[in-house]
């Protein structure tokens, strides 16, 4: 069994790199152990996949080199996965803050990559798990619960270590490892945070009450909901800011501005308060369960007979709301892995590993880890395409 190239993994970055290198006129095999590829695709965005964010930079990503991203986001931008996507005629529409979703099923575009491999005459080896890769004199040996592949280039797009039941493995890691490839330390991202028994008790009643918010961790900053659940926090806000929590998850602390729209002049100015409760003029613009569950102050006092002073340290209470996470839910949760594949060990033109010409590292795998909102798939389709055009 042998091919120009063999990628790993038939997730979003593998099968985009597959296509591409195909179309290339390469001999290309891509080895998957679930039964169909694109799971995660399948599942993402609700069902819907957000396939890309329009406003993507490399200000969107964590990594260890802030500038890694940039020269394959910049030949494979979020317009050329857009106009791929027009081609198929999948319907799409923009939800929010630039993220794009399909307007009828992620399942489109799971076909649209497949078609495009069997456009470019890709093979897809599907119930077939990759154990190991070895070097072989001209290329290399890829062992797999099915016989070994050899080939002249491998590509490793075998993803992070979320939600195992839908695939993931460590086996990219342990390819790395192999060649001697350093890594960054690995650690669920995009995931809901779990609180202590204490902060449960205070707060866990309010399970299912959201609330829009500015929500800090380090300098990290996010306009975006959270929801208040039985383990502790999560809704687009939370997610965004757990990967940027430290690894010990407790050393952090998380900042909430729960009147991100307000101040004290706003809520309530000066002449003429109305004579009506604080708690009352707060549940204006904020979930009254929240405002009942809060006990930091009389919130039950007239607005009209407390000095400003006291509306002042009302206020910067709701605005300054900390909240110290005791851990996260972990990668049965987390919508991606943080860390992985050090860039430094990579060309940040094709993917490459820079003392293993031949071996190539794209998608989740590497350390480079988007927002909420699009943007781990569009690092998915500029690092497929930037491998894709050179293995
Ligand atoms: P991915 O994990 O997709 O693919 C890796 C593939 O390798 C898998 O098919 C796996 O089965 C296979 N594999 C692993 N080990 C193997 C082995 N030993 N042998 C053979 N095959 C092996 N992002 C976004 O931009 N918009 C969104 O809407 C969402 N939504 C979303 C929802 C949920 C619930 C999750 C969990 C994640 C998202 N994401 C997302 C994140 C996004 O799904 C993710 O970043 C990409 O799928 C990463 O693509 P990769 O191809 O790198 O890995």
């Amino acid at each position: 069994m042998t091919s120009d190239v063999i990628v790993i993994g038939g997730g979003a970055a593998g099968l985009f790199c597959a296509a591409t290198a195909g179309a290339r006129g390469k001999n290309v095999v891509l080895i998957e152990h679930n039964a169909t590829p694109g799971r995660k695709i399948r599942i993402s965005g609700g069902g819907r996949c957000n396939f890309t964010n329009i406003n993507t930079t490399p200000a969107n990503f964590l990594s260890q080199n802030q500038h890694f991203t940039r020269s394959a986001l910049a030949r494979y931008t979020p317009q050329d996965f857009i106009n791929l996507v027009d081609q198929y005629g999948i319907r799409w529409h923009e939800k929010t803050l630039g993220q794009l979703f399909c307007d009828d099923s992620a399942q489109q575009i799971i076909d649209m990559l497949v078609k495009e491999c069997d456009n470019a005459g890709v093979a897809i080896a599907t119930h077939t798990a990759v154990t190991s890769v070895q070097k072989i004199e001209g290329g290399f040996a890829v062992e797999t619960s099915k016989g070994t592949w050899q080939g002249e280039t491998v590509v490793v797009a075998s993803g992070g270590l979320s939600i195992p039941k839908l695939g993931a493995s460590d086996v990219g890691y342990r390819i790395a490892k192999t060649f001697g490839v350093p890594m960054v330390q690995t650690a669920p991202a995009l995931v809901p945070v779990v609180c202590s028994k204490t902060w449960l008790q205070r707060w866990g009643s309010l399970a299912g009450v959201s609330a829009d918010v500015s929500l800090s961790v380090g300098d990290a900053l996010f306009r975006e909901n959270i929801l208040f659940t039985h383990k502790g926090l999560t809704g687009p806000a939370i997610l965004q800011g757990s990967s940027y929590l430290p690894d010990e998850v407790q050393q952090g602390m998380i900042s909430i501005d729960l009147l991100p729209d307000h101040s004290t002049s706003t809520l309530f100015p000066t002449p003429n308060r109305e004579p009506r409760s604080a708690a009352n003029v707060i549940s204006d613009v904020l979930a009254k369960r929240l405002v009942q569950a809060w006990t930091q102050h009389d919130l039950n006092r007239r607005v009209d007979q407390l000095s400003l002073v006291e509306l002042d340290a009302i206020v910067d209470a709701f605005k300054n709301w900390l909240v110290k996470p005791l851990n996260t839910e972990g990668y049965l949760k987390a919508e991606v892995t943080r860390g992985g594949i050090d860039t430094n060990a990579l060309s940040s033109k094709t993917m490459e590993c820079k003392d293993t010409p031949g071996l190539y590292f794209i998608g989740e795998v590497v350390d480079v880890t988007g927002w909420l909102g699009g943007y781990n798939f569009q690092w998915a389709w500029s690092s497929g395409y930037a491998a894709g055009m050179c293995v």
